[in-house]
């Protein structure tokens, strides 16, 4: 077999087992997405606050910027060109909200993959929830050291890993997601907290990619929220979700900022987002400050939905915005695809070996955005869906 025939019998495996994944362009407006040109309530985006799809706010943004002043390309990495004005005016808007240092990635995951991997010296042992995103598991392949995990927010076995390894490594490093990606619960920060204030070679990495926007006054996130800021030794925070802009910052301290510049390949060896993407960096952190009341909105919508879920006898893991319905079986999760998309509802169906095998679900993206209505269309497709 060639390489092209190799690849193609992979494709056909996917296919036989309903795994093939594909990219489809789809038109968005408002809250809807098209596709076919069948219009469709959207709920699979992670435009939480409905800041993405607000056109005034982008016209607002755009008015701001002319030709004249700003670029579309970096033109290189941050090392050479690719810090420009723009770059600075958004790191001093980050770093204010932190009161710390801040530096940026292209995205989640090159910030993810490339710091723990450079965290991961032979020395380090690295320790992250069983549930954590590909890109921390990406950075763990890339450790010089030992790499674990500990079983989902179950913070005596990660206690049982820290003092069974303690004696063999200089640092420990715990990773955890704020909001989890795919079931939507939160970890227990105040537990890791004063786990790591018990170990002096414990160090804390918090991936607040689902919660960056969404929780404090300020939008700062899950960690700020309950006053760990301080605490916390890295926290990603991602601009393509709740901000509604695109990149990532890595909050740290001084001397952990420039060692990443210095080891981590990702940042080193790739162009830096253009001006403009820093330059909407900036005017959306400060915009995120003022959006008290779509936070506010978007819990009113999840207060709601969850209860719904469990007067639906469903089973709710969620405590956020991600709403698993979970449908266990990968064909039932298809199903429930289909289900919502007859009744004009986009909601993406995830599978196993995305999620652990029996744990398929439809995974529902909820938006500041949503009118009533279609909060009650949401809420009747839940009622209405039969998993038997
Ligand atoms: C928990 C988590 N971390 C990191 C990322 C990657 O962020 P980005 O989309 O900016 O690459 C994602 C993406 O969905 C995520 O869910």
């Amino acid at each position: 077999m060639n390489l092209y025939q190799k690849m193609q019998t992979l494709l056909d495996d996917r296919k036989s087992i309903g795994q093939l994944r594909s990219i489809v362009s789809k038109k968005q407006i408002g809250n809807y997405i098209y596709i076919d040109r069948e219009k469709y309530l959207n709920l699979s985006s992670n435009d939480y606050l409905g800041l993405a799809s607000d056109t005034k706010l982008t016209e607002e943004f755009l008015s701001t910027v002319s030709p004249k002043t700003i670029r579309l390309s970096s033109s290189g990495s941050p090392l050479l060109t690719g810090a420009q004005e723009s770059y600075a005016k958004a790191q001093s808007k980050i770093e204010q909200l932190f009161s710390k240092k801040a530096l940026f990635f292209n995205s989640g995951f090159a910030a993810n993959s490339g710091v723990i991997a450079a965290l991961a010296t032979k020395d380090t042992l690295i320790l992250a929830d069983k549930l954590a995103h590909a890109s921390i598991i990406n950075g763990m392949q890339n450790a010089q050291g030992k790499a674990l995990r500990f079983a989902h927010n179950d913070y005596e076995h990660l206690e049982k890993l820290i003092t069974q390894y303690y004696e063999e490594y200089d640092q420990i490093i715990v990773v955890t997601e704020a909001i989890f990606s795919m079931d939507g619960d939160k970890c227990d920060l105040e537990k890791i907290v004063a786990i790591k204030k018990r170990f002096d070679k414990v160090y804390l990495y918090v991936d607040e990619a689902h919660s960056f926007g969404l929780y404090n006054d300020n939008g700062a996130g899950l960690c700020a929220s309950l006053g760990y800021v301080k605490d916390v030794d890295f926290i990603l925070t991602t601009f393509g979700k709740a901000l509604g802009s695109q990149g990532a910052a890595l909050i740290c301290n001084e001397v952990a900022r420039e060692y990443f510049i210095n080891v981590t390949r990702e940042l080193i060896f790739s162009t830096a987002l253009s001006p403009l993407s820093f330059e909407h960096n900036a005017f959306m952190l400060d915009y995120v400050q003022k959006c008290q009341d779509r936070r506010q909105r978007l819990n009113k919508i999840c207060e709601y939905l969850h209860q719904e879920i469990t007067e639906a006898g469903l089973l709710n893991m969620s405590c956020s915005q991600i709403i698993p319905l979970l449908t266990f079986t990968n064909e039932k999760a298809l199903l429930a695809y289909e289900f919502f998309k007859q009744r004009k509802i986009y909601a993406m169906p995830i599978r196993h070996p995305t999620v652990p095998k029996g744990r398929a679900r439809l995974r529902l993206s909820i938006t500041a955005s949503l009118s009533d209505l279609q909060v009650e269309e949401i809420s009747s497709a839940i009622k209405a869906l039969k998993l038997d």
